[in-house]
């Protein structure tokens, strides 16, 4: 690899540069500033990577409003379940843009919308400013407002609710090299896998995996329990419910989860290259955040894929009933949106659903 890619023009290459004179760095520290270094990290940019032409990647929310939609009525079911709050927050971490919000408050009617709150949390300052103009109609009438990251929750009856947030959180692979545990780290020659005492993970992988083989491994993301957790205890009572890309445990370790770089809609594992520049992320472990979140003290903690919890939730009947009505590439694009969040080479099975519940 070229050590000092870019190393005139980009200030986060000369940062690592010079770490890495002293010692290799792990590939999460890499991630970690790539991301959130406060001034040059990747989502601390004043302009936003979201979209189709010119940016990186897209997410359920750019495809249109249906997965929203179907949140607005399984969230309409959960504030009956509370027997009808007089107040319903959804806290929304990682919160982007703000369109699910957006989507989910446009799609709220009758009393259910009277007691709708919504809470926008992510210090990401390209989507505080999407989300100013996504939300504005329901700012201005206190039906959304924004939170910091640092701001400590105040427990709430409701909702936490997240999309690829958990993905965004730094990561580290791991590998069982038929000895011994060894992590992906960046070194001045490049990245490699070096031996490391690291007895959390270590154990977690080993008690997931069926006889573990040479090859096998993972992604450990260190903040994914104080992240959720945190979260989890905010909720007084109601759903907490996530979606993202992953797998449960086992089908990580056997498929050996690795760190993806997203740049231009092409995607590759050169998480080292053009840092600060490209998207990072990494499989979210579903096993052990349900084991997180039951800790947390919710309850009935399941996931499935985003496919079977369209099929679930979303009222497919009525949808198509309605999509009679609209012109003909409206309905055309309802029905693309469908299929995305649904077919399974496309986003219905790569994603998945995790909900769970505190009484
Ligand atoms: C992949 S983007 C997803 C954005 C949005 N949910 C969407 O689907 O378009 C991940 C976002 O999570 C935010 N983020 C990362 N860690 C966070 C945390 N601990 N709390 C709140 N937001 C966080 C980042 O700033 C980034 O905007």
């Amino acid at each position: 690899m070229a050590a000092a890619e870019g190393s005139s023009l980009n200030p986060l290459r000369i940062e690592l540069d010079a770490r890495l004179a002293k010692e290799p760095v792990p590939a999460a520290d890499v991630m970690a500033l790539a991301l959130y270094h406060p001034l040059h990290g990747y989502y601390r940019q004043a302009v936003g990577p979201w979209g189709f032409e010119g940016k990186d990647y897209y997410t359920a929310l750019d495809l249109g409003p249906l997965l929203g939609q179907a949140l607005a009525l399984r969230l309409e079911q959960v504030w009956e379940q509370l027997e009808r709050p007089s107040e319903f927050t959804v806290l929304e971490p990682g919160a982007g843009r703000g369109w699910l919000g957006r989507d989910i408050l446009n799609a709220a009617a009758g009393p259910f919308a009277v007691a709708l709150r919504y809470i926008h949390r992510d210090d990401n300052p390209a989507a505080r400013k999407a989300a100013e103009i996504a939300l504005a109609p329901f700012l201005a009438t206190n039906r959304a407002l924004f939170v910091k990251e640092s701001e400590p929750i105040e427990p709430f009856v409701g909702a936490v609710l997240s999309n690829e947030l958990f993905d965004a959180l730094p990561a580290q692979p791991w590998r069982w090299d038929g000895a011994r545990w060894v992590r992906e780290v960046l070194t001045e020659n490049g990245p490699e896998w070096h031996a490391h005492d690291e007895s959390v993970s270590a154990e977690w992988f080993e008690s997931q995996g069926d006889g573990i083989e040479p090859g096998d491994g993972s992604v450990w993301c260190e903040k994914l329990s104080p992240v959720a957790s945190n979260l989890a205890n905010a909720l007084a009572a109601g759903l907490f419910i996530t979606i993202d890309y992953g797998d449960q445990a086992s089908h990580l370790l056997a498929k050996g989860a690795d760190l993806r770089r997203f740049k231009g809609h092409t995607v590759d594992g050169k998480w080292w290259e053009q840092v600060g520049e490209c998207d990072l992320t990494a499989d979210v472990d579903f096993t052990r955040l349900t084991v997180i979140l039951e800790d947390s003290g919710l309850k009935e903690v399941t996931h499935e894929s985003l496919s079977r919890w369209i099929r679930a939730h979303a009222p497919l009947a009525q949808w198509e009933a309605q999509w009679q009505e609209l012109e003909t590439p409206v309905r055309v694009k309802r029905m693309e949106n469908l299929l995305q969040l649904t077919m399974p080479g496309m986003m219905g099975e790569r994603f998945r659903v995790l909900e769970g519940w505190r009484a």
